[in-house]
């Protein structure tokens, strides 16, 4: 099972730039090209969240239009960019969610491996939230007698990662609730799935792993100072590939880069001797 993770799109009405400088409908299309050709292909694609910048339906149309290329099946979770109800109405079949639900919270069955889809937006507001509600849905859902191994997939982590203006507006309201939920199941979360962050970040929270993804168009700057300003670099986009290991029964993350670099050059002569 291989899953990608793509995050963070940011796409704009027009293809208008992002911040008046990312490309970011042509970074979406060069991103489902890069997942198109991948040898073995993903299983299926899950966009963590900010589909749209504004989260208007003439953004979520655009979105829709570029991924009418993707070849794989794909799955959806907003993320603060976004907005509810319009990201529901255009993308209805990537959230599979439960008849009368209020929140995109969602379970994919996935073979060996469950994934949990969770809605962290709170509309209106950069950081995250977790309402009692979904909270109550994520335990039903973990108690639901299905045993298998399961990764969450949520927008805003819950932690804070050193930089500063990302950490005001990470996961906040719920996030005890939550930890004290994933910790209890914590043998059979095999991670938590984040985005947000814009850069690869990996640490251990509530006794599982929880991994953020870079995304696919600009990057979060890398500054760990107190008073660090807000601002983006463009840093090359990547995505995650998360590929359950039915062997070893483990969950491992690589991470893909959206553009091709010189490579790949052999180790080895055609005599099979290490080229020195
Ligand atoms: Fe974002």
């Amino acid at each position: 099972m291989l899953i990608a993770q793509l995050t963070d799109l940011h796409i704009g009405v027009g293809r208008r730039l992002a911040y008046r400088k990312v490309d970011t409908a042509t970074a979406l299309e060069r991103a489902v090209a890069r997942v198109n050709a991948m040898v073995p292909r993903p299983d299926m694609v899950v966009f963590t969240g900010d589909i749209g910048d504004l989260g208007t339906p003439d953004e979520y149309a655009l979105v829709k239009d570029i991924l009418r290329d993707l070849d794989v099946p794909f799955y959806m979770i907003p993320g603060n960019h976004d907005q509810r109800a319009p990201l529901r109405a255009a993308f209805a079949d990537a959230m599979p969610i439960e008849d009368g639900g209020a929140f995109i919270n969602y379970v994919v069955d996935a073979g060996p491996v469950r994934l949990i889809a969770l809605d962290s937006l709170d509309e209106g507001r950069p950081e995250g939230k977790l309402c009692s509600a979904r909270l109550d849905w994520l335990e039903r859902t973990l108690h639901d007698g299905d045993d298998r191994p399961c990764v969450l997939f949520v927008h805003h982590p819950p932690v804070a990662v050193g930089i500063k203006h990302m950490d005001d507006q990470r996961l906040l309201s719920g996030a005890e609730t939550f930890a004290q939920i994933v910790l209890a199941h914590k043998d059979r979360i095999q991670a938590i799935m984040c985005g947000h962050l814009h850069r690869p970040i990996h640490t251990r929270w509530a006794g599982v792993p929880l991994i953020v993804a870079p995304s696919i168009a600009h990057q979060v700057a890398l500054d760990l100072r107190d008073d660090g300003p807000s601002a983006f670099t463009m840093e090359p986009p990547a995505m995650h590939l998360h590929r359950w290991d039915e062997k070893q029964q483990c969950l491992l993350t690589h991470l893909a880069y959206v553009d091709q670099y010189d490579g790949p050059h052999p180790f080895f002569d055609e005599n099979g001797r290490l080229i020195v």
